[in-house]
């Protein structure tokens, strides 16, 4: 045991093992970072910039119609080392209480290798009925300015990138917007879901 622990030609080939283990797991990385294209690796938040539209006049009369507006921005953080990701547009949707209230569309954009990039988008609703006491309650917590929004949006790759699926995002927004904004978004790719955009 003890001459072979000590053997100087086993600790070579120890060496010589580790050293190429390192040099494969390092040839590796990069290459694994280019094709590795999981949603799992790349983070996305979601502000809502502006809101109106949400609360109907005290003076208007007949039945409650909204016709609410949505600023928001999107943050799209690309965590590979060299690849940069680009979306050539999208779709976003914002809804209330499960009630749909806005929808519109989300330019293209890229995100460069280790870095966040930011897109603004609006979703518009027309003629939206909310249910009264959701309406109620919509109102309420506007006014403590605890109100939450779910925020779908669909997003789809770069032309030269046709091949790979949309990434879809499940996100929350509060409004008035709460500082500061953790990652509220969960990310799906390689669903198969017609959403009809
Ligand atoms: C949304 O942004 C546009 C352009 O900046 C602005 O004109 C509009 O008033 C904003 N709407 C809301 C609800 O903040």
């Amino acid at each position: 045991m003890d001459k072979q622990a000590g053997d100087p030609d086993i600790q070579k080939i120890f060496i010589f093992v580790l050293g190429f283990a390192i040099g494969v797991a390092m040839t590796l990385v990069p290459f694994i970072e280019v094709t590795w294209d999981s949603p799992r690796h790349d983070s996305y938040s979601l502000a809502l910039t502006g809101v109106d539209g949400l609360v109907q006049p005290a003076s208007s009369g007949g039945a409650p119609s909204l016709s609410p507006e949505f600023n928001l921005t999107l943050y799209a953080e690309n965590t590979r080392l060299i690849a940069e990701k680009c979306f050539s547009h999208g779709r976003v949707a914002v809804s209330y209480g499960g009630v749909a209230v806005g929808e519109g569309r989300v330019p293209g954009f890229c995100a460069g290798a280790r870095s966040t990039a930011e897109v603004g988008a609006a979703a518009r609703g027309v003629g939206v009925r909310l249910p009264d006491g959701q309406r109620r309650r919509l109102e309420a917590e506007l006014r403590w300015g605890a109100a939450e929004f779910d925020v779908e949006a669909k997003l789809f790759r770069d032309r030269d990138d046709e091949t790979q699926s949309p990434v879809l995002l499940w996100c929350k927004a509060a409004w008035p917007q709460l500082p500061p904004q953790p990652p509220r978004c969960k990310a799906f790719t390689d669903f198969v879901i017609d959403f009809g955009v």
